[in-house]
């Protein structure tokens, strides 16, 4: 469907998109290198078309030592030649443009790569000079001993030394230092970037780790560095020294200038990955980003009650910012829906604990406790379906819309993750979700000419694009049937609950559009006629809802 020509030059054009990330390394090879690249991407704007999204949002493609898939940028404003060249990438936004798709990129300020020309000039330079104020260095406690004894996110301490009992900080690999955000180079720096990729035609970003730009802590404050203990006992907020501080919203302020320079004003969605924070509703005001990912809707589960609680905290969310609300399942970060799905339910009332259990489950390579892979994509499809009718705009990654699953079984030695290499035994990190994707069930199912830079299991081929595409009841077909429908039915961004039975979810959106979700494994009876459906999930008959299944009525006809 594409975003309407009448609405493509409208500042609100976002607000009811659908976005497709697309992880390039694992999308499509074109030049045969067993790494995708911008070319391949080019090459499938008709797939993503007939897909029926409104945008695409890229995960990194600069140039990188891929320490961390390229979240470990040296270069913020060109392309790792691995993956294409700046005229690919004019190519690729043109192609896009002409079948009406808009494009975000990723922006990762909170950190760059070890090998970027101003890390390598802040380790060159002096304690206390002008190049390593752009980042967080701090002297060390004397013998050795970093300045506090934090974590980083990926395992090991958060603290690097660089000689002369001089540290410097990384929230994540030790090859991504942490920009000073209290800098004005920095700040000036990414305005810079920003104002690059609008100059060539991006229409929106994605921000990483929003969160955490502005830290408590510099060269020379406070004196005494909290514990780690301390550190998280701390709630994030204004006074975390990492997450969340008041000082993040000046920042993005000064982003939104920038973005208000083009017409229409470009877009941002920011990545708030970190605990509940009663105040992250801030990052989608209009002022600062305009739109946030909201990742409760991940942590609900499959569970009614849960699904059911988050999704009016996110309305509620959206109201308040005044921006529309995100729906995201799936990126390149977790566990896939439709294997998450097939594990047993998590039942607890405040905390959930799928994380965990996806944890485990990765460490026991997929085999405990066993993936119910039928069930696993019932429930995948029917989730998605009901996040679909709902207003706001809808986050896919790349491979959900084949009803994918994880690869749990890569071999150590092919994986990349610095979470594998940095905690052992605790983790194996997020390759399973970042396999490239198969198009066919030829060689390297159709990537590329030249292998894959992960291997791809033999059952990939079930998935394949080529296969689901002539199956009128594959994943792909319902998920373009979804996109459709949503694209006509969309009209105002109100939702209406209906009342249902505990394990039943059913809204009514304006025109009589309606969703129904059954999360129980067993059919409920509801009051509807066979010409009322539009969309089902699962084989249906009139009057009788299946099991984890998902049924868009239309009532008003
Ligand atoms: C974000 C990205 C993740 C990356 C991390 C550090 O959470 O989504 O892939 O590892 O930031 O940049």
């Amino acid at each position: 469907m594409a975003v309407p020509a009448a609405e493509w030059g409208s500042p609100a054009w976002w607000r009811e998109a659908v976005v497709y990330q697309i992880y390039p390394r694992s999308f499509a090879d074109a030049n045969g290198d067993g790494i995708g690249d911008l070319a391949g991407i080019t090459s499938r704007v008709p797939y993503l078309e007939s897909l029926g999204i409104d945008a695409v949002w890229l995960s990194p493609f600069y140039p990188s030592a891929l320490a961390d898939g390229g979240y470990d940028v040296d270069d913020y404003r060109d392309v790792d030649p691995r993956i294409g060249t700046m005229a690919d990438f004019d190519a690729m936004v043109a192609a896009f443009h002409a079948a009406r798709i808009k494009v975000f990129v990723d922006i990762v300020p909170n950190h760059c790569s070890n090998r970027h020309p101003w890390f390598q000039a802040a380790l060159a330079a002096a304690p206390g000079s002008p190049e390593r104020d752009r980042f967080l260095f701090r002297r060390g406690l004397g013998d050795g001993r970093p300045p506090s004894d934090w974590r980083a996110v990926f395992g090991g301490s958060t603290w690097e030394p660089a000689g002369d009992d001089w540290f410097y900080f990384h929230l994540f690999a030790p090859e991504q230092p942490d920009w000073n955000w209290a800098n004005d180079d920095v700040r000036a720096d990414f305005l810079t970037t920003l104002r690059f990729w609008a100059n060539h035609g991006v229409d929106g970003f994605r921000v990483d780790v929003a969160m955490a730009l502005a830290k408590g802590f510099g060269a020379d404050f406070p004196a005494r560095l909290p514990t780690r203990a301390e550190l998280e006992a701390t709630p994030i907020g204004p006074d975390h020294l990492l997450y969340d501080r008041d000082d993040v919203d000046e920042i993005y302020a000064g982003w939104r200038q920038v973005f208000d320079e083009y017409d229409p004003p470009r877009v941002a969605v920011a990545e708030l990955w970190a605990e509940p924070s009663p105040r992250k509703a801030r990052y989608a005001t209009p002022r600062s980003l305009g739109q946030a990912f909201y990742f409760d809707i991940v942590h609900a589960g499959f569970s009614a009650r849960r699904v059911r609680r988050v999704v009016d905290e996110v309305l509620g969310w959206g109201r308040e910012s005044g921006s529309a609300s995100t729906w995201v399942l799936s990126n390149h970060d977790i566990v896939r829906p439709a294997s998450r799905f097939g594990l047993p339910v998590v039942e607890s009332d405040e905390t959930f604990a799928g994380e965990d259990r996806d944890r485990r489950w990765l460490l026991s390579r997929g085999t405990t406790p066993p993936e119910d892979v039928e069930q696993g994509l019932r429930r995948a499809r029917a989730l998605s379906a009901f996040l679909a009718a709902l207003p706001g705009s809808l986050y896919l990654y790349q491979g959900e819309e084949l009803g994918l699953r994880e690869v749990a079984d890569l071999p150590d030695a092919a994986r990349q993750d610095p979470t594998f290499f940095r905690s052992p035994g605790e983790s194996v990190g997020r390759d399973g979700c970042r396999v490239p994707l198969p198009w066919t069930t030829g060689p390297s199912f159709g990537f590329g000419p030249g292998g894959t830079h992960l291997p791809q299991p033999d059952w990939f081929g079930e998935y394949a694009v080529a296969v689901q595409d002539v199956d009128p009841q594959s994943t792909l077909n319902l998920y373009r049937r979804a996109l459709k429908l949503r694209h006509e039915l969309q009209g105002a961004a109100e939702l209406a609950w209906v009342d249902a039975p505990a394990e039943v979810l059913h809204i009514v959106r304006p025109g009589g559009w309606e969703a129904v979700i059954n999360f129980a494994p067993t059919p409920v009876a509801l009051p509807f006629t066979a010409d009322q459906v539009v969309l089902a999930t699962g084989e249906v008959t009139a009057g009788l809802l299946p099991g984890e299944t998902t049924l868009w009525l239309l009532t008003t006809r």
